[in-house]
């Protein structure tokens, strides 16, 4: 593990969670911070878009898809963060009842196995997609929610789904609407694909791996004319979602401030507050990584906001929540350190393929002689 807990509220007793989509980016570095904190974690994901390997050591895994929840879940869970969706803006408007049925349908299956089972707290990731083009910047959760495609719009319908579930039923739940998830924590990271955020793929141009960047649009009103993005840090997120479950618990400590009570759902905004342009990401990763990293102009992509920049303040109030990896280099270096390792374990991984069917071939050396 490269990166290590900072700021970590201890755990004032441990408890265990189902964390539905823990086979993901986000799913496994929480689940990796619920099990460090002492917690028990049992994983659910379908490995749609998840990976095995990605289920942090400690935690029980069981394929299945968040639909067939009532399967697994019973009244020994204190509480489940449920991540398991799909997430890619472009796809969702290619193709909406995907994301009506997986994000919607799950959602719904889900809370009616934490009804019948009597588990009462849900931590579950919304999107700053939720808003649509913000009016004004920063964006603070009182702003009008306007999705501008099926993935925010299936997220949003969620949201008002877990509201009438506390105010019917007596949930307690925290939506976390991220802004741009980025950067790694040790061995965990990002494993999308197609990869369609900014960093990683800025890092596959530095590795080789990608001819060059296109810059969609250089004309907006931001200080170098390329869209400004609110970046933050996986691990930072990581922390938010173990304090919104104290929050749930009561537990952290200064009573009245930041509690989550049964019956109420908290909407909390989570970003660093400050945002950076496409261009200083792609000059970062240039410095970071010592690499060139070639761009392409190309034009604006419809409904790309200029900026795009989070209020966190509620979750700061609320919470208790302190972002502390702020530094736009410091995110990169570890999503440079985790895409260098994964590489590395692919080579090592193939050139060991490549062995064994040499191997098995027998006659390797000979067929390529002849050729
Ligand atoms: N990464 C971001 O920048 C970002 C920003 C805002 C919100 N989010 C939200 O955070 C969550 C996690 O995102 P991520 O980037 O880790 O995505 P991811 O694709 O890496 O993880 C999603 C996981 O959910 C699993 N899954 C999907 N549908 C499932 C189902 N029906 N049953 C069981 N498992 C299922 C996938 O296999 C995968 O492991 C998503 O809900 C996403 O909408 C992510």
């Amino acid at each position: 593990m490269t990166a290590s807990p900072r700021g970590r509220t201890p755990a004032a007793h441990s408890g265990k969670y189902l964390v539905t989509g823990g086979a993901g980016y986000v799913g496994s570095v929480v689940a990796a911070h619920l099990l460090e904190a002492g917690h028990s974690v049992v994983v659910l994901d379908d490995l749609s878009t998840g990976f095995r390997d990605a289920v942090p050591e400690g935690a029980e895994f069981v394929e299945g898809r968040v639909q067939d929840a009532a399967r697994v879940l019973d009244s020994s869970y204190d509480g489940v963060l449920h991540f398991a969706a799909h997430s890619q803006v472009g796809e969702s408007v290619q193709d909406p009842g995907k994301y009506w049925n997986n994000n919607v349908g799950g959602s719904i299956e889900l809370l009616s196995a934490m009804r019948e089972s009597g588990v009462r707290r849900l931590v579950f990731s919304s999107t700053a997609a939720t808003y649509g083009e913000p009016e004004s910047t920063p964006i603070h959760e009182d702003a009008s929610e306007a999705p501008t495609n099926p993935y925010g719009a299936s997220k949003l319908a969620v949201d008002h789904m877990i509201s009438g579930e506390c105010r019917a039923h007596g949930l307690a739940a925290v939506s976390l609407r991220y802004f741009n998830v980025a950067g790694a924590y040790g061995r965990y990271g990002e494993r999308h694909d197609p990869e369609s955020h900014l960093i990683p793929i800025v890092l596959q141009v530095a590795q080789g791996r990608r001819e060059a960047v296109s810059v969609f649009g250089d004309d907006y009103p931001t200080p170098d004319g390329t869209c400004v993005r609110d970046y933050i840090h996986v691990a930072d997120l990581a922390e938010a979602h173990l304090l919104a479950m104290a929050a749930m618990h009561g537990e952290r400590g200064d009573p009245g401030a930041g509690e989550v009570p049964a019956g109420t759902h908290l909407i909390c905004n989570l970003g660093n507050g400050n945002g950076f342009s496409v261009r200083e990401v792609v000059e970062t990763v240039r410095k970071v990584t010592g690499h060139p990293v070639p761009e392409t102009a190309a034009p604006r992509r419809e409904g790309d906001p200029a900026q795009l920049v989070a209020s966190a303040e509620r979750a700061v109030s609320r919470l208790g929540w302190r972002p502390t990896r702020t530094d736009l280099a410091e995110i990169v270096q570890t999503a440079w350190d985790f895409a260098r390792s994964r590489t590395s374990r692919e080579e090592q991984a193939a050139a060991a393929e490549g062995a064994l069917s040499g191997g098995e071939r027998g006659s390797g050396g000979r067929e390529r002689g002849g050729a």
